[in-house]
């Protein structure tokens, strides 16, 4: 009861009578009122007040089922929804959950990862309570072959979020990174479980920079977040909950055609990559070119300064710009 409370409470421009609350839920005004202290006491304010009712005046920066769910429009992304203290990876947890059968869309986060995984054997640090860090399960019914492809429609979705959420201009370095102002806000790690014909279930691994201040001396010219680019702190349920609500259009765009043809427009729209030069960095090859963005597979069209088109492939190649990561 506690996410809906809230998601009427956030939804209403006023104050909301104890009696249509006991009425929604068909519950007490005692019920109600305990729901409401709960609330207070995990550091919401709402306004309490003799013969008008409730009225929702700020939330905490907590990453809690209620504070997620209670901001989600999605039919099952991040419906179940797991938030840990403390965790080695979340991709990690969802796997296992998923061994045991968890359903489609279930959604974990944490405030701390202890052994967060990046790509290619890279460590990914989650200081504790600053950032979001997230695993979702899926189990799409497409041919193994096309679900690296999912790892595109986050990146679209965290884009978006963190457009809509922050006013900021979001773009994506090919194949799956965030950027803000040349600088990487989010990466994203997919793991699967497939067998030759079919995949048994996807974990897409989302590590978004919100809060974090600082980074590591090595990182510094290539890691921000949110908070650098605002000059102030942002919540990160909202960016969670934006993410999934997204994610979950595209996804059902996607599945009609198990590939991006109905989104490479709006992705190539957000590649920061886009008609600038980059530099194709290829086991142990190294080439320069420019493109012009994804093709409907998610392959990057790269038009080598030799004149030759070729197809870049994400997976064991690197790709920046002439001068710098973007
Ligand atoms: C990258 O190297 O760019 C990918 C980073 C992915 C990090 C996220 S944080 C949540 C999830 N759990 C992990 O261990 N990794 C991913």
């Amino acid at each position: 009861m506690k996410s809906e409370l809230l998601k009427v409470l956030r939804q209403a421009d006023d104050y909301v009578s104890g009696q249509q609350l006991c009425s929604r839920f068909g519950v007490s005004r005692t019920a109600v009122w305990k729901a409401i202290r709960q609330l207070q006491e995990a550091g919401y304010e709402i306004d309490a007040v003799n013969n008008r009712g409730y009225r929702f005046l700020s939330a905490p920066d907590l990453l809690t089922p209620e504070e997620i769910r209670s901001r989600l429009h999605t039919g099952f992304m991040g419906q179940n929804c797991i938030c840990l203290e403390s965790v080695d990876s979340t991709n990690n947890y969802v796997k296992k959950l998923a061994e045991d059968g968890a359903e489609e869309g279930t959604l974990v986060l944490a405030e701390e990862q202890t052994g967060g995984k990046g790509r290619r054997g890279r460590v990914w640090e989650t200081p504790k309570g600053k950032n979001i860090a997230m695993s979702l399960l899926l189990r799409p019914k497409i041919h193994p072959a096309h679900a690296s492809q999912l790892t595109l429609l986050m990146a679209m979705a965290v884009g978006e979020a963190i457009r809509s959420c922050t006013g900021l201009e979001a773009g994506i370095k090919w194949p799956n990174d965030v950027v803000v102002n040349g600088r990487k806000i989010c990466g994203i790690l997919t793991e699967m479980n497939t067998e030759v014909d079919y995949i048994n279930y996807v974990v897409i691994g989302t590590g978004i920079n919100v809060n974090q201040q600082e980074f590591p001396e090595e990182l510094r010219e290539i890691a921000g977040s949110l908070r650098q680019n605002l000059g102030k702190e942002t919540g990160r349920a909202a960016i969670v909950a934006a993410g999934m609500d997204e994610l979950e259009r595209l996804y059902d765009i996607f599945r009609k055609t198990e590939d991006l043809s109905a989104l490479k427009d709006d992705y190539n729209r957000c590649c920061v990559n886009r008609g600038h030069g980059i530099r194709v960095m290829e086991r142990g090859e190294a080439y320069t070119g420019t493109t012009e963005g994804i093709n409907d597979h998610g392959e990057l069209v790269v038009r080598k300064d030799s004149g030759e088109e070729v197809l870049v492939y994400a997976g064991e190649v690197s790709v920046r710009g002439l001068y710098g990561y973007t």
